[in-house]
């Protein structure tokens, strides 16, 4: 595996990949949900990409960015043994310049739930991630269903903008007992942990009211606060493919989408009916 910070350096790196590459853009602390996307990307391409940079334009003033795990060593390991073949960590001055063309999220998805909470930080994500397709070239690239509204808007970016390569959508990875991976649960205490467990506890109750016909928006919704009591939620949304709010679930084309602060972290999950 090439370990690679320069920008001319991985260009070079992937003028020498034959065939289809797949890529896998990451914030680093990599966990099981990570590695999914890794070996999917492995499976399915002949050349495998993955990058970690902690973003600084999609972290709002007052975030996490400097307190985000940073695990140099382990995530150079896992990559090495996943049987990546380019793992690109650049440093921010060799992917940012001053006054640069800036890309914008769309005003409706890139504004609402995740961005009317975390105003710009769709625009921060569009920006990288299109930076990185540029050097990367990748034929497939792989993002997780635990950041729905991430990937909707990465698909449309690369529909708008008629960007070559099919992005690839990956289940979310969860504990045995239901939690969603996030490079964020490191942030839980013990008491904690356990009451961040009542959002993927939400989720199956909504799941399992839908499967017995349930399909009122509002009600599952109540249903679903009523189980998160011991957490400050910030949203509970019911959407369809594109987020626009749905009255009732439709089966097949329904995501429910949950935000919510335990301490001091903020956790998101979702559910794809
Ligand atoms: P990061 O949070 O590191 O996530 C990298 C990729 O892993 C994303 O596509 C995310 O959806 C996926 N992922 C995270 N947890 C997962 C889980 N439990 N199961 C399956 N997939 C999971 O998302 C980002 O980084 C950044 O915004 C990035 C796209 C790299 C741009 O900076």
């Amino acid at each position: 595996m090439r370990i690679i910070r320069d920008i001319e350096e991985l260009k070079a790196a992937r003028d020498g990949l034959q065939g289809s590459v797949g890529f896998v853009p990451t914030m680093g602390a990599l966990h099981q949900g990570h590695l999914s996307l890794i070996k999917r990307a492995k499976n399915e391409n002949d050349g495998v990409v993955v990058s970690i940079f902690v973003n600084p334009t999609q972290f709002l003033p007052g975030e996490d960015l400097e307190a985000y795990p940073r695990r140099e060593e382990a995530d150079r390991r896992i990559c090495d043994v996943a049987g990546v073949d380019i793992l690109f960590m650049p440093e921010a001055s060799a992917l940012y310049r001053r006054d640069e063309v800036r890309l914008k999220a769309p005003e409706y998805l890139g504004y609402i739930l995740e961005g009317n909470r975390r105003p710009g930080h769709f625009d921060g994500v569009v920006q990288v991630v299109m930076k990185l397709f540029g050097l990367v070239r990748p034929t497939r690239a792989y993002f997780g269903r635990k950041d729905a509204q991430q990937l909707r808007i990465i698909e449309k970016m690369v529909e708008d903008l008629f960007v070559p390569v099919r992005i690839v959508p990956v289940d979310t990875v969860r504990e045995e007992d239901g939690l969603a991976l996030s490079s964020r649960n490191v942030y839980l205490g013990e008491e904690e942990r356990r009451k961040a467990l009542s959002i993927a506890r939400s989720l199956k109750r909504a799941s399992r009211l839908i499967m017995a016909g349930e399909l009122e928006s509002e009600t599952i919704k109540r249903r679903m606060y009523a189980i998160m009591k011991e957490i400050d939620v910030e949203y509970v949304a019911i959407v369809d493919r594109d987020f626009r709010p749905l009255p009732k679930v439709e089966i097949q084309n329904t995501i429910i989408l949950v935000a919510a602060r335990v301490g001091k972290t903020r956790l998101i999950d979702n559910l794809w009916i």
